[in-house]
């Protein structure tokens, strides 16, 4: 059995993933690892930009660990067929609709921020973002053409009582491990699916958590909150489009986007997938200038929750917390560290 599959995808994802190979041969050379296309590179090469034998390989292996897809050579791609559309399909195929996306600064990156130190420093708060659902994955869905001329172009919302609650769990769960407060956020005051989450997660909260302090906040608000005084939120538990915003959104305060890790999650025993959150970043993409760090940390996330490996994964939280205190930047943090160079100080780390 495969323990880990990676698929490095586009753009920075296979400069970032090859960070993640280095890794995983220092810290864990017992790991079986394959590797698989994926996104634009499996559409140039299969047509598709997830094989079904890239699937069912990623729902046999232990763990999965994606780079990035997307790109504008794909711009011009029908949509079933685009990057994109094949991370989608490869979230809902593995069904892992919870994907924690951990905020956090690690404290020598207190001024790497774009924001004030006292507003970041210390700041460790989790995203929950529902990840099969929603407005990805409702349909109808479509453009068409309207009689009078212009189109019309339709995505639909949708949300069940038992989606909302099993992502909710995860939050009330993990909430319980760490400082007890789930926040939920949603639009109950303008939709009726976020009115339906609201009441779910009350009623889930009423039944079988009550020991958990639980907030509701508009998802509006919860923006301005997260930039105003983040360090009040523990787990922030949202749908799929607002939790793809406010985790953007978040990832300024730990310094960068590319310091972002996330494991989606779904039934307990299946296959967990682990991603940087962002993009393929088409700007940056072939120079060696991305920060490996979101998709090292992602690697670190996949040893803790898929591979059984707490030990290995402190191990590795600890060496890029020394790599960063060294002073090893990348660009984006503000340094002029090559890709590669940031690997080098995480394994020297290590
Ligand atoms: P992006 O996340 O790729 O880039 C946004 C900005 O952040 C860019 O300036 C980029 O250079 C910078 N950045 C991102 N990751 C970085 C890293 N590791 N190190 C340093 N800087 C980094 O978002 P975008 O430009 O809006 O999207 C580009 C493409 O990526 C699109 O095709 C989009 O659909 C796709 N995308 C994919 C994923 C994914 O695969 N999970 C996530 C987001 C966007
Ligand atoms: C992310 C990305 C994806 C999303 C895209 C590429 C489908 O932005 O993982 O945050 O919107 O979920
Ligand atoms: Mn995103």
């Amino acid at each position: 059995m495969t323990d880990l599959l990676l698929l490095p995808g586009d753009g920075i994802g296979p400069e970032v993933t090859a960070q993640v190979r280095r890794v995983v041969s220092a810290l864990a050379p017992d790991l079986k690892v394959e590797e698989r296309l994926f996104g634009g590179a499996s559409y140039d090469a299969h047509g598709t930009p997830l094989t079904d034998e890239a699937l069912a390989t990623a729902k046999a292996s232990r763990a999965v660990l994606m780079g990035a897809v997307g790109g504008p050579q794909w711009a011009g791609v029908p949509r079933d067929k685009r990057p994109e559309a094949g991370l989608l399909a490869l979230r809902a195929g593995m069904e892992v609709f919870a994907n924690l996306r951990p905020a956090l600064c690690f404290q020598p990156l207190a001024d790497a921020s774009s924001l004030k130190r006292e507003v970041v420093e210390g700041l460790d708060f989790m995203i929950v973002r529902e990840l099969t659902g929603g407005i990805y994955f409702g349909s109808p869905r479509f453009i068409e053409d309207l009689p009078g001329g212009g189109k019309r172009a339709v995505d639909t919302q949708v949300y069940t009582t038992a989606e909302i609650e099993r992502v909710a769990r995860v939050a009330f769960e993990l909430a319980r491990g760490r400082r007890n407060k789930v926040t939920s956020a949603e639009k109950s005051n303008v939709m009726d699916s976020g009115l339906l989450w609201r009441q779910v997660v009350t009623d889930l909260h009423a039944r079988d958590y009550a020991d958990v302090e639980l907030e509701h906040i508009l998802a509006d608000n919860a923006a301005m909150q997260i930039v105003k005084n983040p360090k009040q939120f523990d787990v922030m538990v949202t749908d799929n489009l607002f939790g793809d915003i406010l985790s953007d959104i978040s990832a300024q305060l730990t310094g960068s986007l590319g310091m972002l890790p996330s494991a989606a999650l779904g039934v307990a025993g299946k296959p967990g997938l682990y991603e940087p959150i962002h993009g393929s970043a088409p700007d940056i993409a072939g120079q060696c200038l991305a920060n490996p760090l979101a998709a090292i940390l992602s690697f670190e996330m996949a040893l803790r929750w898929s591979l059984d490996r707490t030990d290995l994964a402190d191990t590795l939280f600890a060496a890029v917390n020394k790599a960063l205190e060294t002073g090893a930047r990348t660009r984006d943090l503000g340094g002029a560290l090559t890709t590669v160079q940031m690997g080098d100080a995480v394994l020297a780390a290590l």
